[in-house]
């Protein structure tokens, strides 16, 4: 790298708006599951853009869809439509329960345009007074303000002023406290299929069914948030085709573009046709760069040997987390599915996860947590076995000094 290309961690806090708290290390280049740093120290990558980069970094699919199509058009707006955003539209419909795909930037924008499309489907349909959305505590839906709000956890919507209303928080795999509360006012239950920033919690058995007869019996939409399980991740191409529980609408994004910001809502003819032109939009979204990678992404993912392969790896994850654990007793369990997996701290290690990530960085490993207590990992889906073997150790070796003090 040359002079000058290199800046400083520092100037970050000169020229940034502090809502975050990067890294000392500034990363320069990856390939597969590994990140070079501006210095050329390597690292291993647990933590996947934080479940976005499910081909690793600058995979070959992915260099060649973006590099053909920079060639040809970049950007149209919705004034157009375009080859790749139709092609991709399609897959996704063959893919899945959908009929039709509003595209967005973010799995924020995704999950506003599925609220807005509930509540406006529950306004045409039924009248004013099905508003009201079902959501369940500490989950994470994005950071819109109607979309924060949805999501369980107070202290990323206070501090804003008015929220947008009628929002109802419960219990996570609580049916009974749903079936308590539901009624013919509610519009749409919003939810993931497995929590992923709440701290790695997996749907109870026969929980997703019951709230889909909830949502049937009161008449509600069921919104699967599926931005973080989406995309192969949990070894099916959507969390909730493992599960057998359809929902009316699901958002994805994240691993959908592989690192190119995408998102995209999909639903069914019905409920589509609430949208009428004008009602809703976006200047990027469906842009022919991005879904043309997009599509290449989803065309690699959804590759038979590398769905199988999550599982296969999801067990290689188990095996190192179980070894460590077998030495220096730090976990309670390891929950999640396919490569959406956290590490759970027992007691003695209560609100250590950041010190943990921490250590990770100094021995060269990236991972992540998901609340005080939860070490996440979102690695590539097509992680080599080598890679998870080596970063194995980087992780026990930061285990062993978080543990030595
Ligand atoms: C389940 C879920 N929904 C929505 C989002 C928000 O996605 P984005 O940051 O792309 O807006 C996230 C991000 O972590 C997520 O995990």
């Amino acid at each position: 790298m040359t002079m000058e290309h290199k800046v400083e961690r520092k100037l970050f806090d000169e020229v940034m708006v502090p809502c975050y708290n990067p890294m000392p290390m500034i990363p320069d280049h990856g390939k597969g599951s590994r990140i070079w740093d501006q210095e050329g120290r390597e690292y291993i990558d647990f933590a996947g853009g934080i479940a976005v980069s499910c081909l690793g970094h600058c995979h070959p699919v992915m260099v060649d869809a973006l590099t053909e199509q920079a060639q040809k058009l970049w950007h149209l707006s919705n004034v157009m439509t375009n080859a790749p955003a139709l092609r991709l539209a399609k897959r996704l419909t063959e893919l899945s329960f959908a009929d039709r795909v509003f595209y967005a930037n973010s799995g924020a924008e995704a999950n506003e345009a599925a609220l807005k499309l509930a509540r406006r489907w529950a306004k045409e349909e039924h009248g004013e007074h099905k508003s009201e959305i079902i959501a369940f505590t500490k989950g994470f839906h994005g950071r819109t303000f109607f979309t924060v709000t949805v999501g369980g956890q107070p202290a990323y919507s206070d501090g804003f002023g008015p929220k947008p209303g009628d929002v109802t928080h419960l219990p996570y795999n609580d049916i009974a406290a749903l079936a308590d509360h539901i009624s013919d006012r509610t519009c749409a239950v919003m939810m993931e299929p497995l929590q992923g920033e709440g701290g790695i919690v997996p749907p109870e058995p026969g929980f997703l069914q019951a709230v889909r007869e909830l949502c049937d019996k009161h008449n509600a939409l069921l919104v699967f948030d599926e931005v973080q399980t989406g995309n192969g991740r949990t070894g099916t191409f959507y969390a909730y085709q493992e599960s057998g529980v359809e929902p009316d609408i699901l958002a994805t994004a994240k691993s959908l573009g592989g690192g190119i910001p995408i998102g995209a809502m999909l639903t069914t003819d019905a409920l589509a046709a609430h949208m009428k032109p004008g009602v809703h939009g976006s200047t990027y979204g469906g842009n022919p760069l991005a879904c043309a990678v997009a599509e290449a992404v989803v065309n690699e993912v959804t590759k038979p040997d590398v769905l199988a392969g999550v599982i296969e790896r999801e067990q290689w994850f188990r095996d190192g987390l179980e070894a460590i654990n077998d030495k220096y007793g730090i976990f309670s369990e390891v929950r999640g599915k396919g490569l959406l997996l956290g590490a759970a701290l027992n007691q003695n290690w209560e609100g250590r996860a950041r010190d943990i990530l921490v250590a990770a960085g100094e021995e060269g490993l990236l991972v992540l947590v998901a609340g005080p207590n939860v070490v996440r990992f979102t690695p590539s889906l097509v992680i080599t076995k080598a890679d998870i073997e080596e970063g194995m150790a980087r992780l026990e070796r930061a285990i062993a000094k978080v543990v030595a003090g």
